[in-house]
């Protein structure tokens, strides 16, 4: 495999699957440590649900789903086990996001507090139907078989900035919905004096800023994407699995530098770094 700065690469890889996780155990403290912990019960434990999911599946769940063709020791995979780990990623970050938002409307229902009313919910509700249609077009379109390549190719652009858009858009919900938790709930002390769940709180949006920062650079870095299905025909021949190590691609080896000859793809790429649009994407 000849990714061009591989180290760089896991790197921003490394740091950004640490920081989601480390996210995750932030939000799992908020809730369990100074909102009261979780249950079903239409109360303030079952809004608790809402954050812990939302940024568990929503938001560390969907990071992966988006970077994971980007894993160079997957480029021995065939294509379509790709797409169905990417699909099936996908799939779940949107149940989970689902089970989120019945928590908090079951609460409101219960407690007798209006919808739809804040800015944040409306910012969330438009990313999950978002969400839901990116989805459906996106099974609809790479996983129908019988779909034209020529559709194939032409939506691959909308494809891919429209799921750079929505996750950045469930980013900036979360931290609008944090914001405002923390101004519902932080009366004595208040949160404009600073209590220390309001600094873990703040920290926590952080972790999510920057998550969303780290996904969003490797998912556009253009020497780091998935080659070309023609640029490594072995894949081709390989049904639904990986090759080993020893009949594919190794980490460090491409197809074409096995035949000593330069990688087509990176080459291109090297030559205009631009050059990243669809037609250049694997099978689609
Ligand atoms: C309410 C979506 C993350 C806090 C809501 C509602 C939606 C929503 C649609 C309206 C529910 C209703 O009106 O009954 C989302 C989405 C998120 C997200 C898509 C994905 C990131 C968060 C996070 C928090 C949060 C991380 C932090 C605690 C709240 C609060 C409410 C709420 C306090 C009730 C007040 C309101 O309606 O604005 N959320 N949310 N949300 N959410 Fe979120
Ligand atoms: C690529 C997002 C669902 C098929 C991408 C990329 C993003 C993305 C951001 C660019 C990745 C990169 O450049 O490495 C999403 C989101 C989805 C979703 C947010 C769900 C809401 C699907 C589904 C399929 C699919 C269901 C069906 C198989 C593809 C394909 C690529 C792609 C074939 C091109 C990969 C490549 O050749 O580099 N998607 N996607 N996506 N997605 Fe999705």
């Amino acid at each position: 495999m000849a990714m061009e700065n591989y180290k760089q690469f896991l790197f921003f890889l490394a740091t950004s699957l640490s920081v989601g996780f480390v996210a995750v155990v932030f939000v799992l403290r908020w809730v369990l440590y100074f909102r009261g912990g979780l249950a079903w019960d239409g109360d303030q434990a079952e809004f608790n649900w809402h954050p812990v999911l939302t940024v568990t599946g929503f938001i560390f769940i969907q990071g992966i789903a988006i970077v994971v063709y980007r894993l160079p020791w997957t480029w021995k995979c065939s294509k379509l086990m790709m797409k169905f780990i990417h699909a099936g990623l996908n799939t779940l970050a949107f149940i989970i996001a689902i089970i989120s938002l019945v928590a908090v409307f079951d609460f409101h229902n219960t407690k007798n507090i209006p919808n739809m009313y804040s800015l944040h919910s409306w910012v969330g509700l438009a990313a999950v139907i978002l969400y839901a249609l990116q989805l459906l077009l996106g099974l609809c379109i790479y996983l129908v078989p019988i779909t034209p390549v020529s559709i194939r190719a032409a939506f691959m652009p909308i494809h891919v900035f429209s799921g750079l858009f929505i996750f950045a858009s469930v980013i900036a919900a979360a931290l609008m919905g944090i914001t405002e938790k923390l101004i519902f709930s932080l009366n004595n002390p208040k949160y404009s004096s600073s209590p220390p769940e309001a600094i873990f709180v703040n920290v926590l949006g952080l972790l999510l800023l920057l998550y969303g920062a780290l996904i969003l650079w490797i998912a556009t870095r253009s020497p780091w994407k998935r080659p070309s299905e023609q640029s490594a025909p072995a894949r081709l021949t390989n049904g639904g699995g990986c090759k080993s190590d020893r009949e594919g691609l190794t980490m460090s080896d491409s197809v074409a530098e096995v035949r000593n000859e330069p990688d087509p793809s990176s080459e291109a790429r090297r030559r205009n770094p631009n050059q990243d649009e669809a037609g250049q994407r694997s099978t689609m």
